[in-house]
């Protein structure tokens, strides 16, 4: 750790590891609500359960690209972080926040709106954790040397930190209600989170191969342009078939057509930085999950997104089981390997572990990785049955679900592989296990 301030990152990335836990173990056991109907319908119900799972994902992974953002920023900047002392209060806020609105939601304390159902005055306390955090992170980058990705990754937090405001504003007409509430939904993950995406993985490239800063800084420029010309208008995609106007069906499916784009650039980006990386940087771990994410998130995002944004095919699909493979595919792909890339890089440096031992990290890999394409496919399967039955054949909504118990079985034998590869991830950073190297023959003196 070259600047001392870094170590901030440390604090976040327990809290983010914290919520993960909780965040899988909550889809876990909504997983097992579908096999299993009336489990805790009383105590804990669905919608409950359901609430703490997707929260906790996005608030995990918004820490995630603080503790990033706090790691990465020192090194571009070449200076110490404005000042530590207001990044932690910012982590106070979001805690006291997180815990306000679960227990709010044990209770029944809600405000509807998927994703955004905190309470009104915790939406006010993220918008100041927010604004704390722009100012910190702006006066460093400030202060200090301007590289393409801090400018990038900053672009990203202030437009996302931004959009926050649609997240207060809920306009009692249910068509204007979803209009707002997709520019948040919708462009952050299609938009400005792709940045901070293209940006903290430009560092991990940067750092794990070698290759020239200016080579990075020219794909970054790409991947950027292309992703806010496709995502913003690509928005349209959530426009087909709610009341608003026709046009939105031909604007929405031609940009976001053009949404894959992006992360197929991403995608090569990270493997020709690889081919043409000089540097053989002992830590594989994280290359693997950077090399990972891009792929998974280029199906995820790219392709399973690509599966169901055309009007006529969205006409059929729309808030089917298609929708929930391809939200679990591209968050896990896109956000969820990215963090832990992340966090597998700096770890073993914040806590003075290097050269470490990967061998726990890269079972989780696989193990998580290939649970969670294992859920993509059952999903996929059972969301193009329900949509016949249901859209085709017109079948009843309650009907169709008894026909898909196989496959929601399935989907929590998948899920419960991704829990034990989560598990292990944690424990392989909670307990970073030095490498043991062994030293080969030794001279002995005298001899
Ligand atoms: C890191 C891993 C995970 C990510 C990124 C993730 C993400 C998500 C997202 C984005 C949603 C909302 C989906 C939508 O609106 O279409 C969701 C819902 C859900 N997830 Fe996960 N999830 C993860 C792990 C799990 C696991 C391990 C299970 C266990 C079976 C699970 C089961 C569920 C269930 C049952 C729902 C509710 C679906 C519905 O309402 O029909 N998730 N998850
Ligand atoms: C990492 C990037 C992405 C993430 C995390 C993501 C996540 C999600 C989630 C969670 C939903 C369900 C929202 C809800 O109704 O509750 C959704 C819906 C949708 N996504 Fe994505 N998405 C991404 C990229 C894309 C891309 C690139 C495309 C198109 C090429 C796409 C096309 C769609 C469409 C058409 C829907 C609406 C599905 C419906 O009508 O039910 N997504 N996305
Ligand atoms: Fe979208």
């Amino acid at each position: 750790m070259k600047y001392q301030s870094q170590k901030v990152a440390l604090a976040y990335f327990y809290v983010a590891m914290g919520l993960f836990a909780i965040q899988v173990l909550g889809g876990l056991l909504a997983g097992w609500v579908y096999v299993s109907p009336n489990t805790l319908s009383e105590a804990v119900p669905f919608n409950v359960i359901r609430m703490i799972h997707t929260n906790a994902l996005i608030v995990w992974l918004l820490l995630g690209f603080f503790g990033a953002t706090y790691y990465l920023l020192p090194e571009e900047a070449e200076r110490e972080l404005f000042s530590p002392m207001l990044a932690y209060v910012q982590l106070a806020i979001l805690v006291v926040g997180t815990l306000a609105a679960v227990a709010g939601y044990l209770i029944g304390i809600h405000g509807g709106r998927e994703f955004l159902e905190q309470p009104l005055w915790v939406k006010y306390g993220i918008f100041v954790a927010a604004v704390i955090f722009l100012v910190n992170v702006s006066m460093t980058a400030l202060a200090g040397r301007k590289t393409a990705i801090t400018n990038i990754l900053l672009l990203g937090l202030w437009l996302l930190s931004l959009l926050w405001v649609f997240a207060i504003i809920n306009p009692v007409n249910l068509g204007l209600d979803k209009l707002y509430w997709w520019f948040v939904v919708h462009l952050w993950v299609e938009a400005t989170w792709e940045l901070v995406m293209a940006a903290i993985l430009g560092y991990l490239m940067l750092k794990l191969t070698g290759v020239d800063r200016e080579v990075i800084e020219k794909w970054l420029y790409v991947i950027v342009s292309t992703a806010l010309f496709s995502g913003i208008l690509g928005t349209g995609h959530h426009y087909l078939w709610i009341g608003t106007p026709g046009y939105w069906q031909w604007t929405g499916t031609i940009f976001s057509m053009f949404e894959v784009v992006p992360f197929f650039a991403m995608m090569s980006f990270a493997f020709v930085m690889v081919w043409k990386g000089r540097k053989n940087h002992p830590n594989k771990a994280a290359l693997l999950w950077s090399l990972g994410c891009s792929v998974v998130a280029f199906f995820g995002a790219g392709v399973w997104g690509f599966m169901h944004t055309i009007h006529g095919v969205n006409y059929y699909t729309h808030g089917t089981q298609v929708t929930a493979a391809h939200g679990h595919l591209s968050f896990y792909g896109a956000y969820v390997m990215l963090n832990l890339a992340m966090i597998t890089f700096a770890m073993p440096v914040l806590r003075g572990r290097a050269p470490y031992n990967q061998v726990l990290n890269m079972v989780s890999f696989w193990l998580m990785t290939s649970g969670m394409a294992f859920m993509t496919f059952t999903l996929t399967f059972a969301g193009v049955v329900q949509t016949h039955l249901q859209r085709v054949m017109g079948m009843t909504f309650m009907e169709v679900q008894d026909q898909l118990g196989l496959f929601y079985l399935m989907r929590f034998g998948a899920g419960l592989a991704v829990v034990v590869g989560a598990l292990i991830f944690i424990y392989s950073q909670l307990v970073v296990r030095r490498e043991i190297i062994d030293p080969g023959p030794v001279a002995v003196p005298g001899e």
